[in-house]
């Protein structure tokens, strides 16, 4: 990797969008490098209210197999790298992940969202957060969940009838948290942009709603299908990458 620098100053605000590969070093598997497969299994099978609707079961045996693969997952020195910028620019920082595991916040980041919801919460499928409420509106909010759902039997179920549901945004949901993640990048200087292939939107066009003024950074290690709407791409494995990168920025 050659020697390069992002300048970040002190009138600097850093906005951050990580995808699947900032884990990768962890040992957790991108998704759209498996042959269209997640770990085996079709999207519409697992990731989609239509699947929730077709076989819970089959839904949750999913995403209790994710729960199990990042509970042994270690953050890697790219989630370290980022925590470190947030500690040395404060409020000036903002992460946003549409990673549902938990390692930036092992890594000690603080000022994060996830938009594609996270993996060890769960929520009842009444709530109001679920798009297709399937019994009456249900006023639970999403809980922290690690336990693991393997049959129809053992899926747990609310208070109010409903069933506990994994508290991820599936495929035709809304992402959480939008109207904060628009307002970040609007006063955003710096974008750095971290393992995401460009393909799932509204991520993938975030890039194009920050403003002229705002630097845009790529980090991975093969060009995204945005390429051509950032200002440098930096080719190459987000643990190598960032950590000389930031270090040389947090230290302006
Ligand atoms: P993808 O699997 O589409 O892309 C992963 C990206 O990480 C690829 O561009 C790889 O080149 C890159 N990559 C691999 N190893 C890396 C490394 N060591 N360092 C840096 N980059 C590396 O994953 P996402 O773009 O995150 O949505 O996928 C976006 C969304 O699609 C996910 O959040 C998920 C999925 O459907 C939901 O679950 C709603």
């Amino acid at each position: 990797m050659p020697d390069e620098k992002i300048a970040v100053g002190p009138g600097d605000r850093v906005f951050v969008l990580t995808g699947a590969g900032v884990s990768a070093e962890s040992g957790l598997k991108t998704f759209r490098d498996q042959g269209g497969l997640w770990e085996g299994y079709r999207v519409e099978d697992v990731a989609t209210p239509e699947a929730w609707a077709a076989d819970a079961a089959q839904v949750w045996r999913f995403y209790s197999e994710r729960r199990r693969g990042a509970r042994g997952a270690e953050p890697n020195a790219a989630h370290r790298a980022l925590a470190e910028l947030e500690e040395a620019m404060g409020e000036r920082f903002f992460l946003c992940t549409q990673n549902v595991d938990d390692l930036h916040e092992r890594a000690g980041s603080r000022r994060l969202v996830h938009m594609h919801g996270e993996l060890f919460m769960s929520r009842c499928e009444n709530s109001p957060v679920s798009p297709a409420v399937f019994g009456p509106a249900c006023g639970r909010t999403p809980f922290r969940d690690e336990a693991l759902y393997e049959s129809a039997e053992a899926i747990a179920r609310c208070a109010c009838g409903g069933r506990i549901r994994p508290h991820i945004v599936w495929f035709g949901e809304i992402p959480l948290e939008m109207e904060r993640i628009q307002q970040e990048i609007e006063r955003s200087t710096v974008m750095l942009v971290v393992g995401t292939s460009g393909a799932v939107y509204p991520a993938a066009n975030f890039v194009r709603w920050a403003g002229p003024r705002t630097r845009k950074y790529y980090i991975g290690p093969e060009k995204p299908m945005n390429a051509q709407a950032f200002t440098r791409l930096m080719l190459g494995n987000a643990g190598e990458v960032l950590p000389g990168l930031l270090k040389a920025a947090s230290s302006q």
